[in-house]
């Protein structure tokens, strides 16, 4: 039977092996607040340390007392002795550090708020919507480059400072980019500003980050960092539109009514209830962020979208013949 004073040793034994799993769990990714590839989420990843640190620290410190304190067989204390202790260890120490944490996470705030300078107005911001499940993004005209809207993927220059306007259409959606920055709500009636500074080339993963409907875990979009160079190229052929190869699946596409929620620039006419398709082919998921952007995917989902994402808008195509579903499916994913 174990005895009494065994027991610290065990909890201290279970909170190690607690802290050293978390620690083997992968924590990098392409979704993680703990690989920052941003300067908001540096500042708040070197909040997390301080925190984990501090907090490992005060606990080993704790239980270790408590170990001693169980080994040792001494007289109680008088009165006055434990309360000295208690105004010690139970009332100055706490408010010490607490102090000392709330002044090291207000100092920190600049950061991971920063002030946007006056000159940035909404018309240079990319202004990203929460829609029923997806990301609408509309990006404003810079340099000579049209204005264009896309979805569900967000491209990025490394190195530059980058504003939205983020809004909802409909309930409380969270603009969440975890490994540039953190989150920031989509409110029904307002216009919420946040910007980033991506500090590395990547591609990151933004799921929601607000209870929306039956389908939030499966709301999510991609985002691609790009050397400077590279974005401004993305951007000028996005603007652009895509000019594909007359082909049965852009006659199906229009036929059978695509085309009155999806549009594709260049190509049909800029119907703007679904998510854009210009060159869809060349983002990396399909469904914001629910399914690999593939040939087979993409015909599963407009055979019964529901299927896969629970509560979303787009119908069942399901009465239309499989070449069809299949056609379409192609000419959509050689969008690029
Ligand atoms: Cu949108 Cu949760």
């Amino acid at each position: 039977m174990p005895l009494d004073h065994d027991r610290p040793g065990n909890v201290f034994l279970a909170g190690f092996c607690a802290v050293a799993l978390t620690g083997l769990t992968s924590c990098s990714g392409r979704q993680s607040a703990l690989a920052p590839a941003g300067e908001e989420a540096q500042a708040i990843y070197r909040l997390f340390l301080v925190m984990v640190v501090g907090g490992a620290l005060i606990w080993i410190s704790v239980v270790g007392l408590l170990m001693i304190a169980a080994r040792r067989r001494t007289p109680p204390w008088s009165g006055e002795n434990a309360g000295r202790l208690i105004a010690w260890g139970g009332v100055a120490f706490p408010v010490v550090i607490l102090f000392a944490l709330l002044t090291y996470t207000v100092w920190l705030m600049p950061g991971i708020r920063p002030w946007l300078s006056r000159s940035v107005s909404a018309g240079e911001m990319i202004e990203v919507t929460g829609e029923r499940f997806w990301w609408r993004i509309n990006y404003p005209p810079t340099d000579g480059v049209a204005a264009f809207k896309t979805a569900n993927e967000l491209r990025l220059p490394v190195g530059q400072r980058t504003a939205f306007s983020l809004k909802t259409a409909d309930v409380i959606h969270s603009f969440w980019i975890p490994a540039l920055g953190g989150k920031m709500d989509m409110i029904p009636g307002r216009t919420n500003i946040v910007s980033l500074l991506p500090t590395r080339t990547g591609v990151f993963r933004a799921p929601c980050a607000e209870f929306c409907g039956t389908s939030h875990a499966l709301m999510a979009f991609s985002v691609i960092v790009m050397e400077p160079e590279a974005y401004a190229s993305w951007r000028r052929a996005q603007a652009g539109g895509n000019r594909p190869e007359r082909s049965e699946g852009e006659r199906l596409f229009e036929h059978h009514g695509c085309v009155g929620c999806h549009g594709i620039r260049g190509v049909t006419s800029p119907a703007t209830l679904g998510p854009d398709l210009t060159f869809f082919g060349a983002r990396l998921t399909l469904g914001a962020g629910t399914l690999a952007n593939t040939r087979e995917n993409v015909a599963r989902f407009i055979r019964n979208p529901e299927a896969i994402k629970p509560g979303v808008k787009m119908p069942a195509f399901d009465m239309l013949p499989d070449e069809d579903i299949a056609a379409i499916a192609t000419y959509l994913t050689e969008l690029r």
